[in-house]
Formats: C-alpha cells, sequence, structure tokens
C-alpha cells in the first residue's frame, strides 16, 4: 500500500502526469485505493487514502493485527475496553472489534471521516460490540475528554504512532496518561531513526517496556508497556 502512495508521489514530479491527476480528482476523489486483508477468519476491506499520513496501513499496524490474532490467549480482547490512539485506516481497531473488544478508535480530526467510514463498513451487521470513533489529539483536552474517572481501558493499541513528527511529547505524556495499573499498552512501532529509540528510552523511563516480538522482515519491533508497580 505504501508503496502506491509512494508511486502517486513521485509521478507528480513529471508536469504531464500532473496535470492528468488534477484532471482526474473531481471526478475520483481523493480516495484512490483500497486494500484487503484477512485476520480471525474475516476479510477486511480497507479504503485508503492519498492525503493524509494516517490513510494508508502502516507495517506496525500489520504487525499488531497479526499478533493480536495469532496470541489470542496471553491478550484475550473480548469484553475488553480498547483505545487505539493515532489509528489511520482503523485496520487494527477492526480486528480488535472482531477479536470482541468494545473499541474506541482515535486520531486527528481530519482522519476520521476515513476512519469513521472503514471501521462501519467492516463492523456493521456483526455480532459484536459497536466500536466508537474519536477525535483525540496527542496531549490534548485529556482531562476534558477522557476523564480517568469515567474512562479506564484494559488496552491500549498504537501502531506506527511514533515516526518523523513534532508532537513525541504530546505522544509520551498521552501514552502515560492512559497507561493505568491494570492496562496494557501493546505499541508496534518500525524503528527507522535515532528519534524513535530516544522515544522508547524515555518510555521506559517512566514505564516498564518490554520487546513481545520482532518482525525483521519490516523491522517493526511489538512492546507490551504496562505501569510500574511500586
Ligand atoms: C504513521 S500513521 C499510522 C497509522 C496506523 N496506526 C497504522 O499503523 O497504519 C500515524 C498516525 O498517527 C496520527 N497522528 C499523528 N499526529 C497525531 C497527533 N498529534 N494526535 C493524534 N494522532 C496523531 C496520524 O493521523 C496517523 O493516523
Amino acid at each position: 500500500a505504501c508503496d502506491s502512495t509512494d508511486f502517486i508521489f513521485s509521478l507528480t514530479d513529471s508536469p504531464v502526469t500532473l496535470k492528468i491527476l488534477q484532471s482526474w480528482a473531481p471526478r475520483v476523489s481523493h480516495y484512490f485505493d483500497k486494500e484487503s486483508y484477512t485476520y480471525v477468519g474475516h476479510q477486511i476491506v480497507i479504503q485508503e487514502s492519498i492525503e493524509h499520513y494516517g490513510a494508508v496501513v502502516w507495517p506496525g499496524a500489520l504487525a499488531l493485527s497479526q499478533y493480536l490474532e495469532s496470541n489470542q490467549e496471553q491478550f484475550n480482547l473480548k469484553d475488553k475496553k480498547v483505545l487505539e490512539i493515532g489509528a489511520g485506516t482503523g485496520l487494527v481497531s477492526i480486528v480488535a472489534c472482531i477479536l470482541g473488544a468494545y473499541v474506541t478508535a482515535t486520531d486527528l480530526p481530519e482522519v476520521l471521516e476515513n476512519l469513521s467510514y472503514n471501521i462501519s463498513k467492516n463492523t456493521q451487521n456483526m455480532n459484536m460490540h459497536k466500536p466508537e470513533v474519536r477525535k483525540l489529539v496527542w496531549g490534548e483536552g485529556l482531562h476534558e475528554d477522557f476523564p480517568l474517572s469515567t474512562y479506564h481501558y484494559d488496552f491500549i493499541l498504537a501502531s506506527d504512532v511514533v515516526y518523523h513528527h513534532a508532537a513525541l511529547e504530546a505522544l509520551l505524556a498521552t501514552m502515560v496518561y492512559f497507561c493505568k495499573p491494570g492496562t496494557v499498552l501493546l505499541w508496534a512501532n518500525k524503528f527507522r531513526f535515532t528519534a524513535d529509540y530516544e522515544f522508547l528510552e524515555k518510555l521506559g523511563n517512566i514505564l516498564n517496556t518490554m520487546i513481545l516480538a520482532e518482525f525483521p522482515e519490516s523491522d517493526v519491533k511489538l512492546l507490551k508497556v504496562t505501569v510500574r508497580e511500586n
């Protein structure tokens, strides 16, 4: 999926192709591709978009989906409260729904339309808890929008939320905010830059971090993060 996006972006270097893409724009809208995945015996069709980082499926989402499917006994999501941060296209949240969780999928406002579309398309008319899609901008309004007196999550899911962006401090604060006693944060990320390892180190200074799995073919590491017991 990412390759197709790169292809479109690189094509825009050519003025001729750019003209063709522009003339397409009003008719094809900004959605350009659908990808199909199978997890837990369900076919999941994901609509992707060329408009935003969160609108394509990243390798961390594939790793986390595969891990949740293969480790259902160790991490049983049935009837558990699950929050996904930076949910993007919603693949991981959909897998969590299929596994029986009460899911809240969150992301930036501009991503929510495509996220809601994918989640409702893949979960409607199915015998599962109805998922919720909400805005959650890292570090913003958490006490107001997700007060801890009301919201306690069994699992926080996050895939490829650490990449080259300016919100890493806010992301760290968000992970720490939601990671309370009894909560397991499952974070899958492709490790590319020094900043990724620095983020892991900072997280490890505050919470318990443990590598659960590595996916060498995609450089993804999957970590279990929990609160430190004194
Ligand atoms: C690299 S994408 C990964 C998407 C998806 N989790 C996946 O693995 O396919 C990063 C996601 O984080 C979201 N994001 C980036 N900055 C954010 C912020 N400040 N607050 C909330 N979400 C943010 C993006 O919108 C995007 O959906």
